[in-house]
């Protein structure tokens, strides 16, 4: 039986990255790193994994749906069923969205629909609330929105600065996501 095949989509750390590679078996097979940054250090995590990259610069493009269509030509190339955003900074738009119906999901660092957007570590400290949390979800045109899959609560410590709130959250993330991943290929 041929496995299912997926890609990933960055534009930072690539911690999240790390920890779908090093999961075991997803029931997917991880075939293509996208990344919005050529400087990002989570093009040399997919080296490291012998992942094929496709980096582009949104800057380059005239549109939104002229870069889509660029990613949407490789992840055919590579027989890309199932996307997994893991940082990917950027609002995903309908040409993709059209593309890869009820097949993307996210992981953001909050219980939402709190916190969405760039910060949401950020926002929890500064809200000034006892519990945050990561969330993967189904995406949609919005910002952070779209049906929520499964959550996990992180307590905010009174003594929390955005560096140790992050450690923990990363730590939630870094195992939610790649189970949530399994139980849905398992379907
Ligand atoms: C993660 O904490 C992820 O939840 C967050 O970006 C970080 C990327 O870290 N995503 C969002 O905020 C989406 N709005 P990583 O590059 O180390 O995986």
């Amino acid at each position: 039986m041929t496995q299912v095949k997926a890609a990933v989509f960055a534009s930072g750390t690539g911690s999240n990255f790390q920890a779908i590679m090093e999961a075991g078996d997803l029931g997917c097979e991880i075939v293509l790193l996208v990344c919005d940054n050529p400087d990002a250090t989570v093009i040399d995590k997919a080296k490291y994994h012998d992942i094929p990259v496709f980096v582009f610069q949104p800057t380059n493009y005239e549109s939104k749906e002229a870069y889509e269509q660029v990613i949407i030509k490789y992840l055919i190339e590579a027989n890309v069923s199932w996307i997994f955003l893991a940082g990917y900074m950027r609002i995903v738009g309908s040409t993709l969205l059209k593309a890869y119906k009820g097949k993307v999901i996210n992981i953001h660092p909050s219980l939402l629909p709190q916190f969405p957007g760039k910060d949401g570590i950020e926002q929890a400290l500064e809200a000034g609330v006892t519990k945050t949390g990561v969330t993967v979800h189904y995406i949609d045109a919005g910002i952070d929105t779209g049906p929520i899959i499964a959550q996990e609560t992180v307590e905010v410590l009174p003594q929390d600065s955005i560096t140790t709130l992050k450690k923990r959250i990363q730590k939630a993330e870094h195992e939610l996501y790649p189970s949530v991943i399994k139980q849905l290929l398992k379907k």
